[in-house]
């Protein structure tokens, strides 16, 4: 869950910097920025999705698998102890996050087999037809042309080889209590980032997009949390430390942007907060596709 790419919401991001050589990266700065709250976001979100997310994913040894946009390695370490056996590369723009990323992984699974590479997935210095395996988790959803992303990754995707993407869709929070103020915060944060280039509805577009990018054999399944006192793990680790810290964040901005008064981003901030107290419950889906490369050139 979680974006921005040039103009205002670079306003938390990282400017736009070369990652090596002559390659551009074009799209580095997001709405959830590289702060060291997002990162124990990030791994939060991983930790207590496992199970939801990667519960299924798991690749063969000696196969070759680029996870595009790892971030700090939140997903990483997920993929490598699921598939202790297969060669990994991980990818992101962001060359701290990347840092972040290489000491986690190497803190927790030492013997793991993980390049690293600055890089934009636009623009991958790889050839084609490199890996077995792409896994793409929380990253479309920020960039300005998901489709052209994907057909990208195809090119670097042998015949037959697949796809696994994972995105939220914050038109999927069903909260209770309800609330209008909450009502308007979410949906400052679904404008901000389209502002910033990106889709916090883009769940529900898997299945056209991978489609439209080439990917046979399309598979789009949601993944439901649903959290109330009686998952006290998934108050703690989804709604507290997951979900609400997105809208509490980027959010800020909204009040400047005169998207939303100050005292009612904080009304809304407080109640979403109440679908956490006792009593509260809150659901939200999750979309993981899975596709196949299938022969023939990429358009
Ligand atoms: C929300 S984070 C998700 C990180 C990780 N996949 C996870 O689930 O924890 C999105 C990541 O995508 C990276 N990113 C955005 N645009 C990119 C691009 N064009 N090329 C490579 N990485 C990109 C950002 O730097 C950021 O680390």
């Amino acid at each position: 869950m979680e974006a921005a790419g040039a103009g205002r919401a670079g306003a938390r991001g990282r400017p736009t910097r070369r990652a090596r050589g002559d390659t551009d990266v074009t799209a580095t700065a997001y709405v959830h920025g590289y702060s060291d709250r997002e990162t124990r976001r990030l791994r939060d979100q991983a930790d207590t999705l496992a199970a939801l997310l990667h519960g299924d994913t798991a690749y063969p040894a000696g196969s070759r698998v680029l996870e595009a946009g790892c971030g700090v390695g939140a997903q990483t370490v997920h993929l490598v102890a699921n598939s202790p056996g297969a060669r990994f590369t991980a990818v992101d723009a962001d060359g701290e996050s990347l840092e972040r990323a290489r000491a986690k992984v190497a803190a927790e699974h030492p013997g793991a087999a993980v390049e690293w590479h600055h890089a934009d997935l636009y623009d991958l210095p790889f050839p084609e037809a490199s890996f077995d395996h792409v896994f793409v988790c929380f990253v479309l959803e920020h960039l300005r042309e998901p489709e052209r992303a994907l057909r990208a990754l195809r090119r670097l995707l042998r015949p037959s080889g697949t796809v696994t993407v994972i995105e939220g869709d914050h038109g999927s929070a069903v909260l209770h209590p309800d609330g209008p103020h909450a009502r308007a915060v979410i949906d400052c944060q679904v404008r901000l980032q389209a502002e910033a280039g990106g889709d916090a509805l883009i769940g529900r577009r898997l299945q056209p997009l991978l489609s439209a990018a080439g990917y046979a054999d399309v598979r789009v399944r949601p993944r439901t949390v649903y959290a109330d006192r009686t998952r006290p793990r998934l108050v703690e680790g989804f709604t507290r430390r997951t979900f609400i810290p997105v809208f509490e964040e980027a959010g800020r901005d909204a009040p400047a942007l005169g998207l939303v008064t100050e005292d009612d981003w904080r009304r809304g901030i407080a109640e979403l907060y109440r679908t956490a107290e006792d009593g509260g419950t809150l659901h939200y889906t999750f979309f993981k596709a899975t596709a196949v490369n299938p022969p023939g050139p990429v358009g």
